[in-house]
């Protein structure tokens, strides 16, 4: 039998862009308020759940009742799961149900992307382009989603000449987080979104490596208060970095922590042998070393952070890596400027800086040490 829905006081973290500021709103049991927070964005009546096939099932019926119950028309349009489908092919069938539905939507109508960050990011290109833009909110499913994709406005689809090279900022008018959801996600999904979190502390908030590290065993569990609050403090983080800078001119790029190295490690190993996540865990690791190596990061607080990560599931240490390999795809990565590899490297406990004169041997020599 199904565990009755647990409820926490609901928490707001507000996205500061000027007269685009919205606010998120993260508890455990808040999915039942969709209805409310649409009738915030939106006077129209109109409201179109996007969701993939596992998260309609689990989750569709509960949205479209909350939106139904505050006067809402809610359909609920469905894609098959998985990154593969984020492509221009579900962005155009969605559009075609989207432009199908009877009576025509006009600009009023609320798009909701409800599920993890491969919906956020479809359903808001597709809110970002209808008619030239609706109203949208994003209503996050999994961790990842909740802490990092679900805030800032980035909307996406893939392309086969690499991930996300189609798409626009597009902020959301709000978030609604709905930490019970977070009991029905696999646990390494649940990883995946730890290693963003550990990037958070890593470089903006040592105190959250701390707040992690004394609760795995409640954040594996799901506890509703303190999955509420490692949700709000990470929203908090995103949302600073957002608002200093939403296009990523400067400080947005350190949310790249990990992930310059995660993404070559990623795919020299063959997508899919490794997680994003596990990607990202030892593209932190990496990364840390060539800073330690630099005398710029502190040897202990390196460690500490590996440690955490060990803790948490999360791979520290990877045999048999080609670092030219790795670093042929690192030179390619589509935030490499004129092929410079750019890399965001920890000073301290808490801060980062963008480095773009990181050599192939600093990288090599981390790369080697993970084995
Ligand atoms: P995802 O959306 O594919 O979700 C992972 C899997 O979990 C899917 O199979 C999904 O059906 C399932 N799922 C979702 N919620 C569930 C739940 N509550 N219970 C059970 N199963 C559930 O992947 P993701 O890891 O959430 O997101 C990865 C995507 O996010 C990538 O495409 C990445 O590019 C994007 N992303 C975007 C941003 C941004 O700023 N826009 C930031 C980070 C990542
Ligand atoms: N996930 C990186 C960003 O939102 O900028």
């Amino acid at each position: 039998m199904a565990c009755p829905t647990r409820r926490t006081k609901i928490r707001t973290v507000t996205v500061h862009l000027g007269d685009r500021s919205y606010h998120v709103r993260i508890g455990a049991g808040v999915l039942s308020k969709l209805g409310d927070m649409a009738g915030e964005v939106t006077d129209g009546r109109l409201a179109v759940v996007v969701a993939d096939g596992t998260v309609a099932d689990l989750y569709g019926r509960a949205a479209t009742d909350s939106l139904t119950s505050a006067g809402f028309r809610a359909e609920l349009l469905t894609f098959p799961a998985g990154e593969r489908n984020k492509n221009l092919a579900t962005f155009s069938s969605l559009m075609d149900e989207l432009l199908s539905l009877e009576p025509p939507i006009d600009r009023s109508a609320l798009i909701v992307a409800l599920g993890g960050g491969v919906t956020g990011d479809i359903a808001g290109f597709v809110a970002a382009t209808a008619l030239r833009g609706l109203p949208w909110l994003q209503c996050p499913t999994t961790l990842l989603a909740d802490v990092d994709a679900s805030v800032g406005g980035k909307t996406a689809v893939d392309h086969p000449a690499g991930k996300n090279l189609i798409g626009a900022f597009y902020q959301p008018g709000g978030v609604l987080i709905d930490v019970e959801a977070l009991r029905t996600l696999p646990v390494e999904e649940l990883r995946g979104g730890l290693a963003e979190c550990v990037k958070h502390g890593v470089i903006r908030d040592a105190s959250l490596l701390d707040a992690i590290d004394s609760n795995v065993e409640p954040i594996f569990a799901c506890d509703p208060e303190v999955m509420t609050d490692l949700v709000a403090r990470n929203v908090a983080i995103k949302a600073a970095v957002v608002a200093e800078d939403e296009r990523e001119a400067g400080a947005r790029a350190h949310l790249n922590f990990g992930h310059t190295v995660g993404h070559g490690i990623e795919a020299a190993s063959g997508f899919g042998t490794l997680s994003h996540g596990q990607a990202v865990s030892l593209g932190m690791v990496a990364e840390s070393r060539v800073a330690v190596e630099r005398g710029i990061f502190d040897r202990t607080d390196a460690a500490r952070v590996e440690r955490l990560l060990e803790r948490l599931g999360l791979p520290v240490q990877l045999t048999g890596l080609d670092a030219d390999e790795v670093w042929r795809i690192m030179q390619h990565d589509k935030k490499a400027l004129g092929g410079r590899v750019r890399m965001v490297l920890p000073t301290g406990p808490g801060t980062v800086d963008l480095y773009d004169d990181v050599k192939y041997d600093e990288v090599a020599a981390a790369l080697a040490s993970l084995g």
